[in-house]
C-alpha cells in the first residue's frame, strides 16, 4: 500500500508539515529545500537507523519518523530526533517483514519541512543477524570442496525456510588457509543448510565464515558467522616429481648401472601426503624391465633407487601416488651405451657467496642448441657416500646459486652437464670448489728409512680430503737433531 501525503498528516499527530511534490524532478525546486532518505538498516533485533541529505541550510534539528503499517491493526509510529543527519530509532519487538514508512522533518525556524514518505517492508535494509556455522567437512569426491552446514537463530532471523529455498539470500564465504594471513571472500549460493563450496586447494586446511544479506544490495551484510575449519580432501599429485639420473657405472658389455634420482613434490603439487613412488623401466622395442633393482616399493621417503639397464636406448618412468590417485608419469629417456656423449658447456665458473652458497655459472655450448642444464655438485670424500646434489634447468640459465648441503670447508664438485632434446646429456664440465678454506684437522703419517750412508728417507701418506680443509699447497718438513733447534724446509 502507498502512503498518501494526507495519511502521514493524520499520523504525524499535529506536526505541520510542508509536503514535497508528489514529482520531486521539477525543475525549479521550491525553498526551503526538503531532506532526503538515503537510506535506512534495520537491525535484525530492535532498532533501525536512517540517514539523509539535509536539504534546508537553515534546518538546526531533524525528526526521524518510521511508522510501522501492520495489516489489520493501526499504524504506530517510532521516532527520533537530531542535530546531525541520521539517527537511531528503537522499535522494540518490531518485526522487520512488515512495512515501514519513513519520513525525515527539518525544523528550520518556525517552520517543518519533510522528505515524502517512503514504504517498503523493513526486510529490504535488514542487517540479519550472523549465521551459525555447525560444521565444514570435506566433500567427497572433489578434493576442492568443502560442504558448509549453518543454521539460523530461528527467534531473530526473518527470513523463512521457503524463501532461502527460493534463493532470496546472498551469501560470502570468508577463508583464509590455516596458519597464513592472507583473507579470502568469495560469493556463493545458499538454498539450504548446507551448501558445497568449491574455492579451495586440495588437501588443506581452512578457517571459514559465513555471511548472508536480504536479497541484493539493498540490505546491508550481517556481521560474519563464528569461524570453523575445515579440510578439503586429498587429490592425485598433479604434476611428476622432478627426475634426474646418474650412469654409475657401464660393463663391458654395455649394461649400467642407473642411479634413478627424484625430488620430493611441494605440497603445491602433492595435492596430499606422497604415500609411495612407482618406477617402470622399458627398452626401446616397449619390453619392460623385469629386474628393478631397488626401484621397487619405493616409500614415500625415498628419492633415488639404481637399477641396471640393458646396453640400448631404454626408458624410464616415475610417478607419485597419495590416497586419492597417482600423478602423471615424470619419463626420462636414455641413449643406449655406445652413442656418442654430445658437448659440454663451453666455461663453468663457482665463487662461494658465503660459508653456505656458491653461485656457479657456466656460458652455453656453441654447436649445438640445448635444452636445459643439469648442475651437480656433491662432497668430494676419500670413499663413495657423499649424497649427490643436482638441480635441472630449462636453456635460458647460465648460472644458479647452490645452498643445498654446501658448509664451509669442505670440497666440492660442482658440474654443469647440458641436456639435448630429450634424450641427450653432454659431457659434464666439472670444477672444484670450497666456500671457506682452513688448515688442515690432521697432518701426514710420516716413514723415515736411515740409510748407512748418513742420510735418510722420509715418506708420508696423503691427509684425507675430508680432513684437509682446503686445496693443498705446499707441505714443510721439520726437523731437529739432539744438539740443535728444530728447522724447517
Ligand atoms: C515542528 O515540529 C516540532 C517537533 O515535532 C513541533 O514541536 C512543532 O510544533 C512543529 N512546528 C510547527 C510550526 O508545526
Ligand atoms: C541497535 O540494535 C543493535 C543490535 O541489537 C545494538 O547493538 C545497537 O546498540 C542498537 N543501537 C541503538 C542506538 O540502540
Ligand atoms: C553436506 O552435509 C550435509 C549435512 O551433514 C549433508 O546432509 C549433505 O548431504 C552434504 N552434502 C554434500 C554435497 O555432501
Ligand atoms: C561477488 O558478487 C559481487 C556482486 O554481487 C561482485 O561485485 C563481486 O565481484 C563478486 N565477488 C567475487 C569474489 O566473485
Ligand atoms: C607401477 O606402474 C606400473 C606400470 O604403469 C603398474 O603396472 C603398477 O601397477 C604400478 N604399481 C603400483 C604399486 O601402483
Ligand atoms: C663404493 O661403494 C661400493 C658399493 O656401494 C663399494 O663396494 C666400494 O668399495 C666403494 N668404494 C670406495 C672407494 O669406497
Ligand atoms: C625457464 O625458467 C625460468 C625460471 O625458472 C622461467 O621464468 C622461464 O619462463 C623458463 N623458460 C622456458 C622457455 O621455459
Ligand atoms: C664428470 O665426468 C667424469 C668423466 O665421465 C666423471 O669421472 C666425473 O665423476 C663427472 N663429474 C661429475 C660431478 O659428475
Ligand atoms: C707454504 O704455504 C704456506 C701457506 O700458504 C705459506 O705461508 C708458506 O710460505 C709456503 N711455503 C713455501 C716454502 O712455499
Amino acid at each position: 500500500m502507498e502512503w498518501s501525503p494526507a495519511v502521514v498528516c493524520l499520523i504525524g499527530a499535529g506536526l505541520f508539515l510542508v509536503l514535497p511534490p508528489a514529482f520531486s524532478t521539477t525543475t525549479t525546486e521550491p525553498f526551503p529545500r526538503w531532506p532526503r532518505l538515503i537510506g535506512c538498516e534495520f537491525m535484525y533485533r530492535g532498532n533501525v537507523t536512517c540517514s539523509w541529505e539535509p536539504g534546508d541550510a537553515a534546518a538546526t534539528s531533524y525528526t526521524l519518523q518510521v511508522t510501522k503499517t501492520p495489516r489489520n491493526v493501526s499504524p504506530k509510529t517510532f521516532t527520533c530526533t537530531t542535530p546531525e543527519t541520521s539517527c537511531t530509532a528503537v522499535l522494540g519487538s518490531s518485526t522487520v517483514r512488515m512495512t515501514f514508512c519513513i519520513t525525515v522533518t527539518a525544523h528550520s525556524g518556525g517552520r517543518n519541512i519533510s522528505s515524502r514518505p517512503r514504504c517498503q517492508p523493513g526486510r529490504k535494509e535488514v542487517i540479519l543477524p550472523p549465521a551459525i556455522l555447525t560444521s565444514v567437512k570435506p566433500a567427497r569426491g572433489s578434493s576442492h570442496c568443502l560442504n558448509v552446514s549453518w543454521r539460523r537463530e530461528l527467534s531473530a532471523f526473518p527470513v523463512s525456510d521457503s524463501e532461502i529455498k527460493d534463493g532470496e539470500l546472498n551469501s560470502q564465504i570468508e577463508f583464509t588457509v590455516q596458519g597464513q594471513l592472507d583473507v579470502q571472500v568469495g560469493n556463493v549460493t545458499v538454498t539450504g543448510y548446507s551448501v558445497l563450496v568449491c574455492l579451495f586447494r586440495p588437501d588443506t586446511s581452512y578457517i571459514l565464515r559465513l555471511r548472508h544479506r536480504y536479497q541484493g544490495p539493498a540490505s546491508p551484510w550481517s556481521p560474519w558467522s563464528n569461524a570453523l575449519q575445515g579440510r578439503t580432501g586429498e587429490d592425485a599429485p598433479s604434476a611428476a616429481p622432478a627426475f634426474w639420473r646418474q650412469v654409475k657405472q657401464t660393463n663391458r658389455d654395455g649394461w649400467r648401472l642407473i642411479s634413478l634420482l627424484w625430488k620430493p613434490l611441494p605440497h603445491f603439487l602433492a595435492n596430499g601426503r606422497v604415500l609411495f613412488y612407482n618406477v617402470t623401466c622399458q627398452t626401446d622395442g616397449g619390453q619392460v624391465l623385469s629386474n628393478h633393482g631397488s626401484c621397487r616399493d619405493l616409500q614415500h621417503s625415498t628419492t633415488s633407487c639404481s637399477l641396471l639397464l640393458p646396453a640400448g636406448r631404454c626408458s624410464c618412468a616415475l610417478t607419485a601416488s597419495t590416497s586419492a590417485g597417482t600423478s602423471p608419469p615424470a619419463r626420462m629417456l636414455l641413449p643406449g651405451a655406445s652413442e656418442k656423449e654430445p658437448p659440454s658447456p663451453g666455461q663453468i665458473a663457482a665463487r662461494p657467496l658465503d660459508d653456505s652458497s656458491i653461485e656457479v655459472s657456466w656460458t652455453a655450448p656453441v654447436k649445438q642448441p640445448v635444452s636445459g642444464f643439469v648442475v651437480e655438485w656433491f662432497a668430494v670424500t676419500e670413499g663413495n657416500s657423499s649424497v649427490l646434489h643436482w638441480e635441472k634447468l630449462n636453456g635460458s640459465h647460465t648460472a644458479l646459486v647452490i645452498t643445498e648441503g654446501v658448509k664451509p670447508m669442505e670440497r666440492y664438485a660442482v658440474s654443469v652437464k647440458a641436456l639435448y632434446g630429450e634424450r641427450d646429456v653432454g659431457k659434464n664440465r666439472t670444477l672444484q670448489i670450497y666456500t671457506r678454506q682452513g688448515t688442515p684437522s690432521a697432518g701426514p703419517d710420516v716413514k723415515v728409512q736411515w740409510f748407512t750412508s748418513g742420510t735418510v728417507e722420509l715418506g708420508w701418506s696423503s691427509v684425507p680430503v675430508e680432513r684437509l680443509r682446503g686445496f693443498l699447497r705446499n707441505y714443510t718438513l721439520c726437523y731437529a737433531t739432539r744438539n740443535q733447534a728444530a728447522r724447517s724446509e
